[in-house]
């Protein structure tokens, strides 16, 4: 019996001794920073990693106040939740930076509470988050730097876009004065009949005064025709004022109309080159726009087609004009004969200044302020192709 005794406790410790060797080389080997403290701030154990990081002795750490090794303090200091452990609760986390181990810790501090309920030690376990904190803290500034730098360029990338835009509006403008010889002498020529028609009355009244002819419904007749004249002058110079005045506002026309309005501001000087313009129409729709831009992108197309006719000296020189409905697109395009457009230069017709022109009047940007006026202001769609020993320009607008 008592060597049965005695082989069970030799057993014992054996056992005991093996698993304390085993806690120690497993609270050594752990990377982990891990000391231990009694009830009275007294370190009673430190693991290697903790000791290497102090640049001593684990066992020279033993018997030393935890608050003067880590803190350099002579007593606990505030924050300290040891102190807080003797009334009980629960493991706790703190983030440390300590001078004494040179870093930032995330430190996790749990009570071995005995049997009596009392406070007998704390474990801290400590985990070296400074490299973790450094990379947080330069994430932050650089994402502080990416948010001013984004904020930056957005403000500027808002300016160039104003004054991108404040340019294409001086464009349009400047290719309305363009247009604007051309259809002062289309006043000119529209009034010529008017005024001819106003002298010719005139002249018949004074006519008939002085031979004692002139009735009152004479006189009636020639004021009623010679206001009706008038009435036609003035609403040319309407169309004038309207071409010029800037349009804010989007509003609802008929195309056909816009169409026919748009030739025959210019159709003097295609008349005087023995240009004949046809159109050929199969939908009378309204659509709602920039009617004035509209007008003018037409305009541009149609000038352009004349240019061509005329350099290329083309014999019968016409333009076919038709518009359509294709779906839920009005489309309208504007053909002519006057040797079509170069492959090679195709691509760049719509670039700003971009101009084959000899004229110096021409400044190459009609067809970059027609796809402006059509493609960004209206949604629509404007291209161009050759066909039939000329240029065909294709106009898609939403209806
Ligand atoms: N109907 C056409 N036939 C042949 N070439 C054309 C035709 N329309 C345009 N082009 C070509 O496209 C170029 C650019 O046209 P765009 O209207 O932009 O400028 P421009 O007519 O040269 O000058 P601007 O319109 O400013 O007076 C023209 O120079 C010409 O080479
Ligand atoms: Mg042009």
């Amino acid at each position: 019996m008592t060597e049965e005794k005695s082989d069970f406790s030799e057993k014992a410790y054996e056992d005991v001794k093996r698993a304390k060797l085993e806690y120690e080389h497993a609270f050594d080997a752990v990377s982990d920073l891990i000391l231990i403290v009694d009830a009275d701030h007294t370190i009673t154990m430190a693991n290697s990693a903790l000791a290497d990081r102090m640049g001593m002795d684990a066992s020279g750490l033993t018997g030393l106040k935890c608050y003067e090794v880590m803190h350099g303090m002579g007593k606990p200091p505030v924050f300290c939740p040891h102190s807080a452990f003797k009334n009980g609760g629960k493991s706790v986390s703190v983030e440390l930076e300590l001078d004494s181990l040179k870093g930032i810790f995330e430190i996790i501090i749990s009570p071995i509470i005995g049997d009596e309920g009392g406070l007998i030690s704390t474990v801290h376990i400590a985990r070296d988050v400074t490299e973790k904190k450094r990379n947080e803290k330069l994430i932050a500034a650089q994402q502080r730097e990416l948010k001013e730098l984004v904020a930056s360029q957005e403000s500027r990338i808002e300016k160039m876009v104003s004054e991108l835009r404040s340019k294409d509006d001086y464009l349009i403008q400047h290719s309305r004065l363009m247009a604007m010889s051309e259809m002062i002498s289309n006043i000119a020529h529209q009034w010529r009949q008017p005024l001819n028609n106003i002298g010719l009355i005139v002249q018949g009244i004074q006519i008939a005064f002085k031979t004692g002819e002139l009735t009152e419904e004479e006189l009636e007749a020639d004021t009623n025709e010679t206001m009706k004249v008038i009435k036609q002058m003035s609403e040319t110079i309407d169309d004038f004022r309207d071409f010029f005045s800037h349009e804010e506002e989007e509003s609802s026309f008929r195309i056909s109309e816009l169409l026919s309005n748009s030739i025959s501001f210019i159709e003097p000087s295609f008349n005087r080159r023995g240009i004949k313009i046809t159109v050929d129409e199969t939908i009378t729709k309204t659509l709602i726009g920039y009617r004035t831009e509209l007008k003018q992108v037409f305009i541009n197309i149609l000038l352009n087609a004349r240019d061509a006719l005329v350099e290329n000296k083309t014999e019968e020189p016409c333009i076919k004009v038709s518009f359509s409905q294709e779906g839920e697109r009005a489309v309208v395009t504007i053909k002519d004969n006057g040797g079509g457009i170069s492959e090679d230069i195709l691509p760049k017709i719509y670039d700003p200044y971009y101009t084959t022109r000899k004229s110096n009047t021409a400044s190459g940007i009609g067809l970059y302020m027609a796809k402006m006026i059509v493609e960004r202001k209206m949604g629509g769609v404007l291209s161009a192709r050759n066909v039939d020993g000329g240029a065909e320009f294709k106009i898609e607008l939403l209806g």
